[in-house]
């Protein structure tokens, strides 16, 4: 059981079993960026998930429940298809199954299922079932289902249409709106969501079958189709769906009868094409801005190694919302409820860098959603008595401001559920978003962006922190009352991390408004009203970083060092994660030496050039035995570390440990949703930890140091606005200007270099 290597590109699963339906229906979930659509079955199964989530479509569902914030809603169902084989419910729980395979294939994003299945009255059929999500025309989902009799004739009933029951776990986001069929052929279904009023326009049609009965009931259209289909014969079936909403850009200010008519034209476009064309020139498009264009090529004797980049980079592409500046990415992508869609730190610090070196523009636009999300982080400031921009820990639609809910899980001891404290002091966010635009702009030098977004962002926030830090009995400014990255940490002090970040964002202020000084006066004018140079000076000098002690420890806050010591080798054998909640509840875990995820040691990552190796080992040392990685974001970054202080093959098992994530045999794992920032971790460990590429300072670094059982990595990789390839082999480094119209300034393995066209260094 489990998920399996199906070929070169392929994750396959080869058996079917009804109580461990997430895996498959996350991890091979299908999706563009405007859409994203979890792999469910045409037939229904009990423990199932249904999803299909339109980026930025954001609904609260009201009431008076503290866990009620704004989500993502779950839109109707379309890809149900009731199949009835000679008067039995086509359905893998009762019956024998024959033969079975599910496959995801990356290079052309396509799902196939295969099927021969003996009905219980003894009777054997094959199903292959075919579907995408279009990436040439974003708003179109395409179902090929093939059904062959294979014992004797068959009376096939097919049961299909929209299916508005749909719910987020029990909550209803739409009220029902128009139902419509067309000329007998095409269904659709309006659905308006509760409180932002966004209208979901969902238009099908089927082909390959007859004379509909068709139907209407509560939130649901459909047809029911009768034919009968000779032994050995293909009956083969298209069903063609588009989804618009009116949050799209087009859309603004349409009325809901243009909105249903530009559905109606685009689905009989497409549904022209048919199913085939339709997945053809879907897997053109991902050819073209994927596969020939960024690939990330791994010779490894291991063909995992290169499974496991092609699912990051599959994932990485159908997650980013490349479309709209006022969407970003959910901590589950768009594949599940989990986390409601909202956005997190995890796409500066664990996503963004693959955009920024290999699609800069969605980089861009992903920082831009930043900026449009200003005036909540000026609120959220000001609610919090500070100046500036102080950023959510949970961001939805670009006005929401803050959406972190208030309850979580179950508390083992109170019976209660856990106070949710992040979205009020988890605040290294702020720097997190700094940290982003710096990144970005290292690498893409693009000053455009700077001068409508970046700079603002960097100075506000830098306000943030300078209002934010508090004077000490000691003199000197601290942060107090914050979580850190590790979350096992509540209402803590002087959070190493959060103290550098925020240090550091002062800094980077000072440095930006300097450079503006001498090279853009007018902007520096234009911006004066968010620059407070001398207070930020003032500030930064005082600002309070917790030193190491005389072992190299670095103190995660005030008091981690002095907290009591457990035996964490349960946990840190565990085979789920966060079981030590089984055992202790929150506050009992705040007083105990355990960390959720990297912590001090992503510090040491970011600010790289801040430590020693010396201070890196120590605090590895000390940290890593103390860190269950209950957070999907630990294992790249102790990868990465680890291949940086020279213990290779513990950064390799660190990343497949990280690959495993999503792809491992933990069937659960994944139920409400894919690991957007661990899966951007996973290209993490390939190309910024085996391949070495980092921002560092004012340089750009690369200092690969591949496995040993990696013959060569390639990749691509966006630099000051040229394409760069760059081939590593265990004793070579090869990089070719694609651009070839300029040249780009490299540390590689510590000597400063000038690229022209090219450079190979044996
Ligand atoms: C982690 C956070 C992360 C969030 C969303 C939490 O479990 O502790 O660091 O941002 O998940 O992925």
């Amino acid at each position: 059981m489990g998920i399996e290597i199906g070929g070169e590109w392929t994750l396959a699963e080869s058996c079917f079993d009804s109580t461990v339906l997430g895996k498959c229906e996350a991890v091979m979930s299908l999706g563009n960026g405007y859409l994203g659509l979890r792999s469910a079955t045409e037939e229904r199964y009990v423990n199932e998930k249904r999803g299909l989530f339109v980026a930025g479509t954001f609904n609260s569902f009201g009431g008076v429940a503290e866990s009620e914030v704004c989500e993502l809603p779950n839109a109707a169902d379309f890809l149900e298809m009731g199949i009835s084989l000679n008067g039995t419910d086509f359905s893998l729980t009762q019956g024998t199954i024959q033969a079975y395979s599910r496959k995801l294939n990356f290079a052309t994003g396509e799902l196939h299922r295969h099927v021969v299945w003996m009905s219980p009255d003894g009777q054997k059929y094959q199903l292959d079932f075919y579907r995408i999500t279009s990436m040439r025309n974003l708003h179109t989902i395409a179902q090929k289902i093939c059904i062959t009799p294979l014992s004797a004739d068959a009376e096939v009933q097919i049961t299909t249409g929209i299916n508005g029951q749909i719910t987020n776990s029990g909550s209803q986001h739409f009220s029902e709106g128009a139902k419509r069929f067309y000329d007998k052929k095409y269904m659709q279904l309006v659905q308006t969501t509760t409180q932002t009023g966004i209208e979901f326009v969902i238009t099908t049609t089927v082909s390959g079958l007859s004379n509909p009965h068709i139907a209407m009931d509560r939130r649901k259209i459909f047809s029911v189709f009768n034919t009968h289909i000779s032994k050995n014969q293909k009956l083969i079936i298209e069903k063609i769906t588009t989804v618009h909403t009116s949050r799209d850009k087009l859309s603004e200010g349409m009325s809901t009868a243009k909105l249903q008519s530009i559905a109606l034209s685009n689905l009989q476009d497409q549904s022209s094409l048919g199913y085939d064309e339709i997945a053809r020139l879907s897997a053109e498009s991902w050819q073209k801005k994927v596969w020939d264009n960024i690939p990330v090529t791994i010779d490894s004797n291991n063909p995992r190694d290169q499974l496991s980049l092609r699912f990051a980079q599959y994932h990485l592409q159908v997650m980013a919302p490349f479309h709209d500046n006022r969407m970003n990415i959910g901590a589950k992508g768009l594949s599940g409820e989990g986390y409601k869609g909202h956005t997190f730190w995890d796409t500066e610090i664990f996503a963004l860098p693959y955009y920024i070196f290999s699609q800069p523009k969605t980089a861009r636009s992903l920082e831009e959603y930043r900026y449009l999300s200003l005036p909540g982080a000026r609120d959220k400031a000001k609610e919090n008595g500070c100046v500036g921009a102080q950023f959510p820990w949970e961001s939805a639609w670009i006005t929401d401001g803050e959406v972190t809910p208030l309850l979580g899980a179950a508390d083992i001891v109170t019976g209660l559920p856990i106070p949710i404290l992040t979205g009020k002091i988890e605040i290294h966010i702020t720097c997190d978003v700094c940290y982003g635009v710096w990144q970005y702009y290292m690498a893409t030098g693009d000053e455009d962006f700077m001068e409508r977004y970046g700079y603002e962002l960097v100075f506000e926030t830098a306000n943030f922190w300078a209002s934010r830090l508090e004077e000490g009995e000691d003199g000197l400014l601290h942060i107090n009352n914050v979580i850190g990255p590790d979350e096992y940490k509540d209402e803590i002090d002087d959070d190493a991390f959060t103290n550098y970040c925020a240090g550091w964002n002062l800094y980077l202020a000072m440095e930006y408004r300097d450079k503006l000084e001498k090279s853009n006066p007018e902007l520096l004018a234009d911006l004066e009203k968010y620059i407070n140079y001398d207070l930020w000076q003032q500030k930064v000098e005082k600002v309070y970083v917790p030193k190491s002690r005389e072992d190299g420890v670095i103190p995660q806050n005030k008091t981690y060092l002095s907290l009591k010591e457990i035996d964490l080798s349960k946990y840190k054998n565990q085979k789920r994660v966060g079981s030590i909640y089984n055992d202790f509840n929150h506050d009992q875990i705040n007083e105990m030496q355990v960390c959720k995820q990297a912590d001090v040691l992503l510090l040491m990552l970011l600010m790289e050039d801040a430590f020693t190796p010396q201070e890196k080992r120590a605090n590895w040392d000390y940290y890593e035995p103390r860190t269950l990685h209950d957070s999907s974001l630990s294992l790249s970054t102790h990868s990465i570390l680890a291949n940086d202080m020279g213990d290779f093959s513990l950064a390799y098992s660190l990343f497949e440990r990280a690959c495993a994530i999503d792809m491992g045999e933990n069937m659960h794992s994944s139920n409400d949703g894919i690991h957007a920032g661990s899966i951007g971790g996973i290209w993490q460990c390939a190309v910024l930890g085996f391949g070495g590429l980092r921002l560092v300072g004012d340089k750009i670094r690369l200092d690969p140091k591949l496995p040993e059982h990696w013959k060569r990595l390639e990749f691509y990789a966006w630099l000051q606005g040229q394409k760069f390839k760059i081939e590593i082999t265990q004793n070579s480094i090869q990089i070719d200007n694609l651009t070839q119209s300029g040249t780009i300034e490299l540390e590689i393995l510590g000597n400063m270099f000038v690229v022209r066209n090219r450079l190979k260094i044996t």
